[in-house]
């Protein structure tokens, strides 16, 4: 079987890496990271790459310029191999640069062509859609039609420790990432110094104690009758069995807003680490020296409040002091804003073009 594992723009060759890790052949393409497997495989992914928004089964790909043909292709896929007779199979779509650029009616359309097919192998004229959640996506991207099964269900980003507190937060699938292109390894200090809610700290803190991210989460596919509940079970529980918090040490996180530290302890907390990672409040310009070798991995404020940008921007040109006070150590920082390197004085060793959801960011490694 073939699956998709969707990914940021930028993290493709990250989610390549952790699929490999995993023992799957995979291969990059757009908006994601192909690979084979069995639906165990699939599982495995869900609840372990770190950097991926969802994992998705591929049903069926071809062409399509007029709705006719997206209904023919649509209905020829041997839908009663995946969706049972009481299946709910909410159908949703994606247009982009192609003839069919209507997504509502490229829903309708799918929608009626599952529904004829399952209609006519399931000999009903009415599909009742009580069941499991088998929820179609239909992408068309220069008139190459690919029809998808989420398998995920909630984003993969949902790891079940946040508390939702009305800001944007970092996501945590980006934060994964800039744990995993920075230069730390587990075992060295690591300090995050505008550490918000704790994402960075609490991903890293993850990786270090082999915590597969989706542990404490369901997926979509556990209700699917071909992905066997068994084997899913049993794969979680052996990723419990590796999950060892004892191995966080040396992680550390603080800043200066005193309600971010509250929410950031109650996700530590909910994320099983509680105690195992050391926040205080602190302006990054008072911090005492940090503990030799440390890497600083940090997400300093975009400044888009009112009168906010010039605060950030004398902030950005006093973070160099953190270079010091991690004896010359590594500085990773993700921004926003195109003019850091010149504030901060120094040029990044090296740069990379990420996303926070719709927000271009730089990642910049000194
Ligand atoms: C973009 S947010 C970081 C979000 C964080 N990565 C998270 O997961 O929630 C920037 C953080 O920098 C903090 N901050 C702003 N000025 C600071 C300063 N002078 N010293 C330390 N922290 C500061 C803010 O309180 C905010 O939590």
């Amino acid at each position: 079987m073939e699956w998709i594992a969707t990914a940021s723009f930028g993290l493709e060759g990250v989610v390549k890496r952790e699929l490999q890790d995993l023992g799957l052949t995979a291969q990059p393409v757009n908006g994601g990271v192909r690979f084979e497997g069995t639906p165990e495989d699939a599982f495995r992914a869900n609840l372990w790459l770190r950097c991926a928004d969802r994992v998705l089964m591929i049903v069926g790909e071809g062409e399509a310029t007029s709705f006719e043909a997206l209904f023919e292709m649509i209905r020829a896929l041997p839908w009663e191999n995946w969706l049972p007779k009481d299946a709910r199979f909410p159908v949703t779509g994606q247009c982009a640069r192609s003839q069919l650029m209507s997504v509502r009616d490229v829903q309708a359309i799918s929608k009626k062509a599952v529904a004829e097919r399952l209609k006519q192998r399931y000999k009903t004229d009415w599909m009742a859609e009580t069941g499991a959640e088998y929820a179609i996506h239909i992408a068309i991207h220069q008139n190459q039609v690919r029809v998808t099964l989420d398998a995920s269900g909630d984003a993969l980003n949902r790891r079940g420790y946040r508390t939702w507190n009305g800001e944007a937060p970092l996501r945590e699938t980006l934060a994964a990432a800039l744990v995993v292109l920075s230069p730390w390894r587990p075992g060295q200090p690591l300090h995050d110094p505008c550490c918000g809610t704790g994402t960075i700290l609490i991903e890293a803190a993850f990786r270090r104690a082999n915590r597969a991210p989706g542990l404490t989460r369901s997926f979509a596919m556990e209700q699917w009758h071909f992905a066997q509940a068994d084997q899913c079970r049993r794969i979680r529980e052996e990723a419990q069995g590796l999950f060892d918090p004892r191995l966080v040490e040396g992680i550390t996180g603080s800043d200066v807003d005193p309600q971010a530290l509250a929410l950031c302890e109650k996700h530590l907390r909910q994320a099983g680490l509680q105690g195992r990672v050391r926040v205080y409040e602190k302006d990054l310009r008072d911090l005492p020296p940090f503990a030799p070798d440390t890497c600083v991995i940090t997400n300093p404020p975009y400044g888009e409040r009112l009168g906010g940008k010039k605060e950030a921007e004398t902030l950005y040109r006093q973070m160099r002091k953190l270079e010091t006070q991690s004896h010359a150590g590594r500085v990773c920082v993700l921004t926003a804003n195109p003019a850091f390197e010149r504030l901060y004085g120094k040029r990044a060793t090296k740069k990379r073009r990420l996303y926070n959801g719709r927000l271009e960011c730089e990642y910049l490694i000194f």
